[in-house]
């Protein structure tokens, strides 16, 4: 065979659970600007903390050939996250790189918004297709409660409003829902961005990691919050607008946009999850809630090739059996976690 003919292409490769490889989410900085307390508490993450070094991190061109071997095995989906993503230096360069991939058909970004008004022009300009935006709350004293002090909703406001001048679209805001903490502000919230393209989703606060003292009592059930909402606004559900989508999504009846809920403490949707990550110092996950993940930058350092690479991933893939959120309670119950944090791992 000639040294130039074409690789083949792999047979993509299926879980334990018969799942597909098809979204990869890429953490690309472990720091954060803010302290929520459900993901990164003060207490823990003050001054003393030890974060990654830089030269720990991948660098972008090391990011770029791992999303272009996932690509391969039939990832079509990219999602930058963190810590918060937008402080890592020159990240529209990597988003150049990843949206220049042959296949992929998607580049997200979810951030909490602080730097999102200095940067969503030149993010849209190298190839990021939307934004997600975190924020919990649009009344200040609320905001900080649930951002450890840092923030404030106005700027958060700026962000989005430069996001969609940007032609950043759609425009998703996650607000994770704490009962008692901002549970109250949430008619608010929607009342503020019903009738404009902004598409708000609820998350039910999850036992990510094991440092933000989860208990199921804080977590406010989905079919909750849509009965509250709905005696409010009515609401009629709309189909999912990709196969496996995480959040559930409902149409105000009376035209003025959509939410959405993303409900995977009361009603998991392992079952259609297609999703891996890589932590910013390249370990790959196949599941937010992982007990252990595998290195890929130690052999992508030492000069693996891609097929070596890609061989590593596969046998990851195919041995994944994956499917937490549909077995928390046992597993809370046998009390051996030692989970990933989402700081780390960006959700
Ligand atoms: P879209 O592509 O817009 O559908 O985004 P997304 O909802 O997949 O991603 P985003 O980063 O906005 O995540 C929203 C929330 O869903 C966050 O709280 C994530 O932690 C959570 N989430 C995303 N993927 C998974 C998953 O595979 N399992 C669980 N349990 N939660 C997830
Ligand atoms: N439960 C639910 N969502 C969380 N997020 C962070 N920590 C948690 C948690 N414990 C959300 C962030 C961000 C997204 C990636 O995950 O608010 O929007
Ligand atoms: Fe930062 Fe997001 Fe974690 Fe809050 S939830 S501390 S914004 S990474
Ligand atoms: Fe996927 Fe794990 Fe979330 Fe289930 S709990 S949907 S397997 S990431």
């Amino acid at each position: 065979m000639s040294s130039k003919s074409p690789a083949p292409t792999p047979s993509l490769p299926l879980d334990k659970l018969g799942r597909p490889l098809h979204d990869l989410r890429i953490s690309v900085m472990d720091r954060c600007n803010f302290r929520c307390p459900y993901c990164m508490p003060k207490e823990t993450f003050g001054e003393g903390y030890r974060f990654l070094g830089s030269s720990e991190r991948l660098s972008f061109p090391e990011i770029t050939r791992l999303a272009s071997i996932f690509v391969r095995l039939g990832v079509r989906k990219l999602r930058l996250t963190g810590g918060e993503p937008l402080l890592r230096a020159g990240l529209p360069e990597l988003v150049g790189d990843l949206a220049a991939l042959q296949e992929v058909e998607d580049v997200a970004l979810t951030t909490n918004g602080v730097l999102l008004a200095r940067h969503a022009e030149e993010l849209k300009a190298q190839g990021l297709g939307r934004v997600t935006i975190s924020c919990d709350s649009l009344d200040a004293d609320v905001f900080k409660t649930m951002s450890g002090g840092f923030g404030n909703p106005s700027e958060i406001l700026d962000g989005i409003q430069a996001a969609i001048s940007a032609g950043l679209a759609p425009i998703k805001i996650n607000c994770v829902v704490q009962r008692g903490i901002n549970d109250h502000t949430i008619l608010p919230m929607i009342e503020h961005f019903r009738g404009t393209s902004v598409v708000v989703r609820f998350i039910e606060y999850m036992d990510v990691g094991t440092r933000n003292r989860w208990n199921r009592d804080k977590v406010v059930a989905s079919r909750d919050l849509h009965a509250m909402i709905h005696a409010r606004w009515p609401l009629a559900p709309i189909a999912a607008s990709y196969r496996g989508e995480v959040a559930e999504r409902y149409a105000f009846a009376d035209g003025a946009g959509e939410i959405g809920f993303i409900s995977s403490v009361s009603q998991p949707f392992c079952g259609a999850c297609t999703r891996a990550r890589i932590s910013s110092e390249g370990v790959l996950y196949t599941c937010l809630f992982a007990t252990h993940g595998l290195d890929l930058r130690t052999p992508l350092r030492a000069g693996a090739d891609d097929a070596a690479l890609e061989q590593l991933i596969v046998a990851a893939w195919l041995g994944r059996a994956d499917r937490y959120s549909e077995i928390r309670a046992d597993v809370h119950e046998s009390g051996t976690e030692h989970k990933i944090e989402m700081y780390y791992i960006g959700g």
